[in-house]
Order: C-alpha cells, then sequence, then structure tokens
C-alpha cells in the first residue's frame, strides 16, 4: 500500500492543473491514468493548437443546473492567470476571433508544461494505471485496488472527463464513484457535437455535403451566429456545435441563412430593376446555387421576378430566414467535443470542488454538471476548477 496524501485520478487538463497546485503546497500528489499518455483530450483539442481559454469568460457562457457554481472558480482562476502562466513558460499564443486565445505552434506545449509544472512541484505521475476499486476507510481515508498495487490517501480528487470520444480515454468512472458516494449524477449527453438528419431530409440535402455558410442557428430562443457546414450525415460546424448543447430530441432547429440581408427586399429591389430575371439569378448571387436548388422548388426558381406571387415571396423568406429542420440525433459521443450533464453540482463546494457530504473528496472539471460553449471554456473550466481543488486537497 502506497501512501499518498493526494492521489488524483485522471492525467488530463483538470487533473495535471490540480497536481500541481497541490504539489507546491507541500502536499505528496500521485496522478493515475489508464491512458499511456497525458493530456490526451488537451493534445488533440483545437485542431492540435488547443484553444486554452477566451478573452470573454463569463459565467453566461457555461451550462449546469446551477448556473451560479462556476463563478467562483472562474474568477479566482481567470483567463488571464492561465495566459500569465503559459507566457512564463514562453509559449507563444494568438487571438482569433470571439476571443478565443490559441498556441502558436502546438498544444503539446501546453502538456509539456502542465507536465513540468508537476515536476517542479514533485507531484507524481502514473500512467498506464487501471484503476479496480475506491473504498473509504473507516479513519475517512481512501483506499484504491489499481494495476499498481493498492494506494492510500486522504484527499482523493476525481478528475476523469466526460464519455467524449472513448479512444481517447474517456471512461465514465467519476460518475460511478460520485454514484457509490451517494452524489447524484445528472443525465450524461453528447455536447458540442453535429446534428445527423432524419432519413428524408438527409437525402434531400445529401448533395450539399461540403458547402459552409454563416447562418443564425436557433433553438428555443438561444441562437448563435457562425458558419453552418453541409456533411453527408447531417450539419455541423461551429453553429451546430454551439446549439448542439442547447438541443434536445424531437427539438425544431431554425436556421436563417441569409443573417446579414432581408430576402424579400433584395427580390424587390430586383423586380424594379430587372423584373424579367428568374428567381434563382437574384438568390445565387446570395447563397451557394446547390443550397438554392435545395431550398426551393425548381418551378418558383425558374419563373420570373415580375410573376412572382406574394405567396411565393412568403415561401423564399420562410426557407431562407426561417429554416426549419428536426433533426433526428447527434453523432453521439464518436466525435462530440465535450459531454453534457455529469456530478450534480449541488453536492459540491464551489469553492473547494470538495464534496459536501464526503470530506476529502473532490470532482474537477468535465466530470461535473458544467459544459461550456466552444472557444476555450471547456479547457478553462478544467484549469479553474483543478486549481481551486489544488488549493484545499
Ligand atoms: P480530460 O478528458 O482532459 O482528462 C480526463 C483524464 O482521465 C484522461 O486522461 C483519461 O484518460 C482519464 N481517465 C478517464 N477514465 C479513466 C479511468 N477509468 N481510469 C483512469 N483514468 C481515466 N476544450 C477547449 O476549451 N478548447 C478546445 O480547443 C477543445 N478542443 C477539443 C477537441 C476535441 C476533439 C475534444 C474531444 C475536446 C476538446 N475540448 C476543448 C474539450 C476539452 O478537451 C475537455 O473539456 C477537457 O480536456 C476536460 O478536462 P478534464 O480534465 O475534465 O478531462
Amino acid at each position: 500500500m502506497q501512501n499518498f496524501d493526494v492521489v488524483i485520478l485522471g492525467a488530463g487538463a483538470s487533473g495535471l492543473m490540480c497536481a500541481a497546485q497541490a504539489g507546491k503546497r507541500g502536499r505528496r500528489v500521485v496522478v493515475l491514468d489508464h491512458n499511456t499518455q497525458a493530456g490526451r483530450k488537451v493534445l488533440v483539442s483545437g485542431g492540435g493548437r488547443c484553444n486554452f481559454t477566451n478573452a470573454q469568460l463569463s459565467a453566461g457562457h457555461y451550462l449546469s443546473h446551477n448556473p451560479h457554481f462556476v463563478k467562483s472558480a472562474l474568477s479566482r482562476f481567470n483567463q488571464w492567470d492561465f495566459l500569465s502562466l503559459i507566457s512564463e513558460y514562453g509559449i507563444k499564443w494568438h487571438e482569433r476571433e470571439h476571443g478565443q486565445y490559441f498556441c502558436d505552434e502546438s498544444a503539446a506545449q501546453v502538456v509539456d508544461m502542465l507536465l513540468a509544472e508537476c515536476r517542479r512541484s514533485s507531484a507524481t505521475v502514473m500512467l498506464g494505471t487501471t484503476i479496480h476499486s475506491v473504498e473509504r476507510l473507516e479513519d475517512g481515508a481512501f483506499s484504491l485496488h489499481t494495476s499498481r498495487g493498492g494506494y492510500r490517501c486522504r484527499s482523493l480528487v476525481v478528475a476523469t472527463g466526460g464519455l467524449s470520444i472513448p479512444p481517447l480515454g474517456a471512461s465514465p468512472l467519476g460518475y460511478r464513484i460520485a454514484e457509490q458516494f451517494g452524489l447524484t449524477v445528472r443525465r450524461p449527453s453528447a455536447g458540442l457535437v453535429p446534428l445527423t438528419l432524419q432519413p428524408q431530409d438527409k437525402q434531400r440535402l445529401a448533395p450539399l455535403s461540403g458547402i459552409a455558410v454563416e447562418a443564425t442557428v436557433q433553438v428555443e430562443g438561444i441562437s448563435f451566429r457562425e458558419n453552418v457546414l453541409f456533411t453527408h450525415r447531417g450539419l455541423s460546424g461551429p453553429a451546430i456545435l454551439q446549439i448542439s448543447n442547447y438541443w434536445q430530441p424531437g427539438q425544431a432547429v431554425t436556421i436563417d441563412w441569409l443573417p446579414s440581408a432581408s430576402v424579400d427586399e433584395v427580390i424587390g429591389e430586383a423586380r424594379e430593376q430587372q423584373p424579367k430575371q428568374q428567381v434563382k439569378t437574384v438568390l445565387t448571387r446570395l447563397l451557394p446555387a446547390r443550397m438554392v436548388a435545395a431550398l426551393l422548388p425548381v418551378e418558383l426558381l425558374d419563373t420570373q421576378l415580375a410573376q412572382l406571387s406574394r405567396k411565393q415571396v412568403e415561401l423564399v423568406f420562410r426557407q431562407l430566414h426561417h429554416w426549419q429542420v428536426t433533426p433526428n440525433g447527434t453523432e453521439g459521443y464518436r466525435t462530440a467535443e465535450v459531454t453534457r450533464g455529469g456530478v450534480d453540482c449541488d453536492g459540491i463546494s464551489s469553492k473547494t470542488m470538495e464534496c459536501k457530504t464526503v470530506p476529502g473528496l473532490y470532482f474537477v472539471g468535465e466530470v461535473l454538471d458544467v459544459t461550456g460553449w466552444l472557444g476555450g471554456y471547456n479547457l478553462q473550466w478544467a484549469w479553474s476548477s483543478g486549481w481551486c481543488a489544488g488549493q484545499f486537497a
């Protein structure tokens, strides 16, 4: 049985941050992970450039059943704190649209930095370790049975992340531990994920695969204006990933394909200037021809502007500004960037990340019921929550 002050389950973004912080306080820390490489999700994040935080950080960019939960941690270790940490290590970065910060070179620099921070604070990282069981002993300590033998600790930090992308190491271990200790787990589901279409829509829109256009996508009063990408399975692109965090099965998604124009005005002006022009000539100046052909009936597109009825103009308006589709699902954990739901935050202290009913048990990062928008918010949550737990575990 090896004795540590702190055992952290998961050598990902939040676990490594927590380990370095707890180690700096002189705690004897070990991080256990079943993967053979640390921070695998960080390595693939942001297309390999790691969108590590966002200038516009605020609690409003997160979904949780307890929307106030994130506030304390985000304010105690914020985007500027992380920026100064990576600047200390000489990692170059740049800002992209919507306040997103990316590494100039590679996400591997961020993982190397986290591992260097762990070494500096003498926290040990043990990869390739299978966790068989966790138990609480009578004296309040935790005992773990693993493929590397037994571990005993006063503080156990669960940093095992969500269920997205199993080949990267995702597993439900964190949820199982939470349930074992009587915590509620809010039903997990895929987030920041492409939406799939009903067979008839999929067939109708198949020719559009590869087209990307800026649009406003809306579900139940929440909207995002970014690119939408047609794929051979359905809809993707940043606007769709963002709205997928809010979408529930059975709900319709409404898309404005022309958020910067008013198509009835465009048609009205064109009709005055060139009444003999066909509708398709006007619309294909605004959107790709393949898209126009898929969204509107061919007879209407071939009609001359002067011949268009009010009903037809209304149809064009509806199809281009209020296009509705009811997805039949999402691509699931296979491609989702995050997991919605997770360990209910009501059972966790927002200051320390410690479980209110089980002293010494902590939950950090994506395993909690905290889901960020696309744009560096999920990693920032991992840094902030890991940092906070590291001050107390
Ligand atoms: P994380 O997943 O980082 O770490 C969990 C660790 O626990 C893993 O190392 C895993 O192996 C380990 N583990 C799990 N089960 C275990 C078990 N049974 N036994 C032992 N170990 C176990 N976010 C963002 O802000 N900007 C971005 O650019 C991106 N990009 C991005 C791309 C892709 C493809 C994905 C899948 C995700 C992103 N994200 C992102 C999301 C971001 O990567 C994610 O939210 C954080 O890594 C979560 O940090 P955690 O520490 O909670 O889990």
